[in-house]
């Protein structure tokens, strides 16, 4: 087995801080151990009023992981993967090691080419509908990771935006709510984490679609508006299960989504808020299939979307175990 250096091992972290996390939170540390990657979630960072039981936490770590397992296969090698692998560090959310030497296919390079294009979009889409050859492609990203993406058609489009709309409401009268929401919003000058201005876009001025109410100084919004499109693609990504296994499942099925999102050139905007209250959540999930909805995502075409910041490896980057 050729061995692999702790640059390029570097590197590929590098690219996995790319990923998208609950509000920039980037809550993910990575121990390099010989040709092994350890990947930590990190608690400290997790949003205490929004996610208590650390569900989007291992859902962002996951993204960080399929986006190192990414980046390793596009580097011409497979990526071994073992999920939890230690009991006893519930922190320790997988070990990946770049296994065997093989030749990257076009789709790994084309996937690992859209890591750095991809940016959340919270901008108005236009009316052009996503072709059911791209959505195909989207479900059978889902598929790929074992979870499930089904795409809300009229009527059950309007209850989802309806459901979101309520879980805003909901999570407005929550206690810390704005104040946690403050934090991760405000404008620090070099600072490297949370959500710069430039990515928070304009209010939904028909208050359509339950965009986070980010922006929001004293419970009014403190941006303008503008109108978004009348016919929202939503989504809904779903796993059978919901313990953390099944989080890392999403997290990973949601960065492959992204990812195969970008390349076809369609924004995307991760959306929350229905999965983060409890009833709201239970009415999307299915309870006799035992699939849970983990996530939902709006598809469609609009503006470019700009980067935000990430903290440099150095700062995600644990001591190696000989020297802990
Ligand atoms: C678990 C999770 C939940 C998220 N929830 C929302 C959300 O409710 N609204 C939103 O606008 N963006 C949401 N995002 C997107 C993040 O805010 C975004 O990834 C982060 O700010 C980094 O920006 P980037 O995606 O452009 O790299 C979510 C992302 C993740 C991984």
């Amino acid at each position: 087995m050729a061995t692999v250096d702790r640059k390029a091992l570097t590197r590929w972290i590098e690219m996995a801080t790319l990923a998208p996390s609950l509000h920039n939170s980037q809550p993910w540390r990575f121990r390099v151990d010989g040709d092994t990657v350890e990947v930590y979630a990190d608690p400290a960072r997790r949003l205490e009023v929004l996610d208590p039981e650390g569900r989007e936490m291992i859902i962002s770590v996951g993204a960080a992981l399929f986006t190192l397992r990414a980046a390793i296969r596009a580097a011409g090698r497979i990526p071994a993967v073992a999920a939890f692998p230690d009991p006893g560090v519930p922190d320790l959310v997988a070990r990946v090691r770049p296994g065997r030497i093989a030749e990257p296919g076009p789709d790994a390079l084309e996937l690992a080419a859209a890591i750095d294009r991809r940016h959340t979009s919270r901008r108005p889409f236009t009316a052009a509908v996503v072709p059911a050859d791209a959505v195909d492609k989207l479900k059978e990203a889902a598929i790929h990771e074992g979870a499930r993406l089904a795409v809300a058609g009229g009527a059950s489009r309007t209850v989802i935006v309806s459901l979101g709309r309520a879980a805003a409401d909901r999570l407005r009268r929550r206690g810390g709510y704005f104040a946690e929401l403050n934090r991760w919003t405000r404008p620090v000058p070099g600072r490297l984490d949370g959500i710069p201005a430039h990515a928070i876009g304009p209010w939904d001025a028909l208050e359509r679609i339950p965009m986070r109410d980010f922006g929001v100084v004293d419970s009014q919004p403190s941006r303008r508006g503008e109108e978004f499109e009348a016919f929202p693609t939503i989504t809904v990504l779903t796993t059978v299960g919901d313990a953390p296994a099944q989080w890392l499942q999403a997290g990973q099925a949601l960065q492959r989504i992204l990812l195969v999102a970008t390349r076809l050139h369609l924004a995307t905007t991760p959306i929350s808020q229905p999965v983060e209250i409890p009833a709201i959540r239970d009415v999307l999930s299915d309870p006799r299939t035992g699939r849970w909805a983990q996530m939902v995502i709006r598809l469609g075409y609009g503006p470019p979307a700009a980067a935000t910041p990430r903290r440099p490896v150095t700062e995600v980057l644990l001591a190696p175990a000989s020297e802990v």
